[in-house]
């Protein structure tokens, strides 16, 4: 399984944000659902060995942590406003999807959590080791900031784990855009990853 963490700081924790205003009134929901579309669609088709979680610290009901499953998913399509019309249904705990998760968790739970299943922790940072030289591992999992970047306390508390801190080289991408890349690493690299 590849999975993502996506730190999402100002991220909403309720559904009253508006679908007009996903950057504003969703605390970068724009950002979430690129990176949710990212890390899971391909054309015509999902990728059903990866899944995201995106811990959202923002108002008003901080931490959740908002997971979405590639093997579950159903209804969704891969827009920005139709994946965060689900988000908000799950927040609002109306209408559920198998491959959509809410849990009230925060970083270093969920941290905790995917450790304890075996998983290795590769920290996306623009000084971290050159992608080029690093060889991924199995179950590997991928943690990413938002715009403004990973907290130091969390990016800490993951250097208790197995862990390894990689680039993408020194120009500062989107975070799904790295998320689509790292893709591309992994489709294309030897087989057993
Ligand atoms: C828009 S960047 C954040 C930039 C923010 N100004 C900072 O200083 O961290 C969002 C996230 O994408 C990842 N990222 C962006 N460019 C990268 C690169 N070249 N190599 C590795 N990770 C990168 C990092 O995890 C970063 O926190």
């Amino acid at each position: 399984m590849k999975q993502f963490i996506l730190y999402a700081r100002k991220t909403v924790t309720s559904p009253d944000f508006s679908l007009d205003d996903l950057p504003g009134s969703g605390g970068r929901m724009d950002l979430v659902a690129r990176c949710i579309c990212n890390a899971l669609w391909i054309s015509h088709d999902l990728r059903r060995d990866s899944c995201i979680h995106v811990v959202a610290c923002g108002s008003p009901n901080p931490p959740v942590v908002i997971s979405f499953y590639g093997d579950k998913l159903r209804d969704v399509s891969p827009d920005e406003r139709n994946i965060a019309a689900w988000i908000k249904k799950a927040l609002a705990m109306k209408r559920k999807n198998p491959g959509i998760s809410i849990r009230k968790l925060n970083f270093q739970q969920l941290v905790e959590e995917l450790a304890s299943e075996g998983n290795i922790f590769y920290i996306l940072h623009e000084k971290g080791t050159d992608i080029a030289r690093v060889k991924l591992k199995v179950d590997p999992v991928f943690i990413l900031g938002d715009h403004i970047g990973l907290p130091k306390k969390e990016e800490k508390f993951v250097e208790r784990f197995e862990h390894e801190k990689i680039s993408l080289g020194s120009t500062s991408y989107l975070a799904s855009q790295c998320i689509t890349v790292l893709h591309y690493e992994l489709d294309n690299a030897p087989v057993g990853i």
